[in-house]
């Protein structure tokens, strides 16, 4: 019997020491002490014996009914604390903690590179006294190219490689359309920029892209000369590169400007020495610009002989190709999220 006794003592330790999970402390109760349980059914028992034996191990089982309770409640309390330890671990938070530093950091959008240096670029225009305007995506025939000085079987037509709808309106080629329809609207002397996008018939490749997006820009007033445009450039790049740019100027042809130049800046890799960027030349072909054409004017309804002007275009996707690194002009419309994180 009290063989039997020290069995149970030993095994109900064991099974208490070994729990690790406070649930079980109660069903471990119930299987030794519970009515049914273990020790029980030895009190039980003791009627059949002889008082003395009685009276030893109802002594020794009293004693080891004692033993267990007690385990069973420190096991109890050490599974409780530890419990609480674990979850003040687990379920932590520091309500004081930045969001937008914290582990799961919350995603915000993102501007594309194309909008922010758009914003940028408006930002400059603006404080030197550039409208913002505004036009239509798909244009007329008159605006894209008549009032430019384009007319119908000019050569110069192939310049731009148009689509056509079919009531013979057009896709713009340029936001030069824009000047037209700002002309027709101010009166001089005045300054306007269009940031917009623009679409050309083209088979795509790493450096061509049948939409992309350009900023115009004119200023027309009394004498306004070539020294004007240059100092306008020069004030637009120095801030879109935040260091001194300096510009020169090549004859280049469009029609609704005359004279009419091509735009070169000094490339900012090598600073003029020469480099794969610049083609070793020391500068970078940027834009397209020149003194309004008389013509232009006249279909802006403004008089040539009173007012003169200056106009540009500058391709927004090139001036980032060029400032980022890019290598291929069609990322920019690839949707690809990966691409508008770098910026
Ligand atoms: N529209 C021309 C193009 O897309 C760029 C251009 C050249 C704009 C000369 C102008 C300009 O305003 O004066 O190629």
């Amino acid at each position: 019997m009290e063989e039997k006794l020290n069995k149970i003592k030993q095994e109900a330790l064991e099974i208490i020491n070994s729990s690790k999970i406070l649930d079980e402390i109660e069903d471990i109760r119930v299987r030794i002490l519970g009515r049914k349980g273990m020790l029980t059914e030895i009190l039980r028992s003791l009627g059949q014996l002889t008082p003395e034996l009685r009276n030893t191990i109802g002594k020794k089982s009293n004693e080891i009914k004692k033993i267990i309770e007690d385990a069973l409640d420190a096991k109890k309390d050490e599974l409780t604390k530890s419990g609480f330890s674990e979850i003040a671990s687990s379920e932590w938070i520091d309500v004081t903690l930045n969001p937008a530093v914290s582990a799961r950091e919350r995603k915000g959008g993102y501007l594309h590179p194309l909008s922010k240096t758009q914003y940028e670029i408006e930002d400059i225009l603006t404080s030197m006294g550039f409208q913002i305007l505004d036009g239509p995506e798909a244009e007329t025939e008159y605006y894209n190219f008549e009032a430019l000085n384009v007319p119908k079987f000019h050569p110069a037509r192939d310049m731009q490689d148009t689509f056509w709808t079919e009531d013979g309106n057009l896709l713009r080629t340029h936001t030069s359309a824009i000047q037209i329809r700002g002309m027709e609207k101010m009166t001089p002397p005045f300054r306007i920029m269009a940031p917009g996008r623009v679409f050309r018939y083209e088979a795509t490749d790493a450096s061509h892209e049948h939409t992309f997006y350009q900023v115009e820009g004119m200023m027309v007033g009394e004498d306004i000369s070539v020294s004007h445009l240059i100092y306008i450039m020069e004030e637009v790049l120095t801030g879109i590169f935040k260091k001194e740019v300096k510009v020169r100027l090549r004859p280049g042809y469009f029609p609704f400007v005359e004279p009419g130049f091509e735009l070169d800046f000094s490339c900012l890799i090598c600073g003029g020495a020469g480099c794969r960027v610049c083609k070793q030349s020391g500068w970078i072909e940027f834009l397209g610009c020149g003194l309004v054409h008389p013509n232009t004017l006249r279909a802006g309804n403004i008089d040539p002989d009173k007012w003169s002007g200056f106009a540009f275009g500058m391709g927004l996707n090139r001036l980032i190709m060029m400032q980022a690194g890019i290598n291929d002009i069609r990322h920019f419309m690839s949707g690809d999220i990966r691409f508008v994180q770098q910026f």
